[in-house]
């Protein structure tokens, strides 16, 4: 199944999803003829994206496979708890979430073997269309670096690992009806910026608007 009106950002650590999104949600909000948007993201901000966060941090230490479960436990709620992603696309809301499966089959998929992910994920509905925010993990990296705290996936080796397996499991996404946007996140973020809304704006929700 696909849930209309649901896109998701995905790239590698340093790929600039979050800056992108923030930059979206001022536009959305300074144009009222624009649908209303719902920028949201994983791990949530809700109890178990929290415990999530605390493991990416080092303040806590799981088992990856705990850690798999607990994105894939964070997910449901994301999706179907009140007001949550499933909600407002069919209350004709644009839902983009910052990360989604794809995130879990990648990096988990390192993590804990490519069958775990698979399994967990496999009863979530594929969104509308996908941007993947692709960046060499060299550049990434160097942008993960002026940041104080390092979570335990920012590294260049398993950032290598982790642009990898996109690249392998983005036609597969492609296949199953998903739009797949490719997006030259090397570009400045004006650049990147002018490249996301040009193929946003296509989405039906927007030109309808
Ligand atoms: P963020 O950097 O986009 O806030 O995401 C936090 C980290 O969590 C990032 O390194 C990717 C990772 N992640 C997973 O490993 N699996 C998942 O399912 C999700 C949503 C994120």
């Amino acid at each position: 199944m696909r849930v209309q009106n649901f896109v998701v950002f995905e790239g590698g650590d340093g790929s600039g999803t979050t800056t992108q999104l923030n930059l979206l949600r001022n536009r959305f909000e300074a144009d009222l003829h624009l649908p209303r948007l719902y920028a949201t993201f994983e791990p949530t901000d809700g109890p178990i994206g929290r415990l999530i966060r605390g493991a990416l941090k080092r303040e806590i230490t799981l088992h990856p496979g705990t850690l798999a479960r607990l994105f894939v436990a964070d997910r449901n709620e994301h999706l179907y708890a009140p007001s949550g992603v499933l909600d407002r696309t069919a209350q004709g809301e644009l839902v983009i979430s910052d990360r989604y499966v794809l995130s879990s089959l990648v990096y988990q998929g390192i993590t804990c073997g490519k069958a775990l992910p698979w399994e967990l994920n496999a009863s979530f509905p594929f969104p509308e269309a996908l941007f993947f925010f692709n960046i060499d993990p060299e550049t990434a990296c160097q942008r993960i670096e002026q940041r104080t705290v390092k979570e335990i996936y920012e590294y260049l080796d398993f950032q290598a690992q982790v642009q990898e397996r996109y690249k392998v499991l983005l036609p597969w996404y492609e296949g199953e009806g998903v739009k797949v946007v490719m997006i030259d996140a090397d570009k400045s973020l004006e650049e990147v910026a002018e490249a996301v809304w040009r193929e946003l704006k296509n989405l039906p929700i927007v030109k309808t608007s």
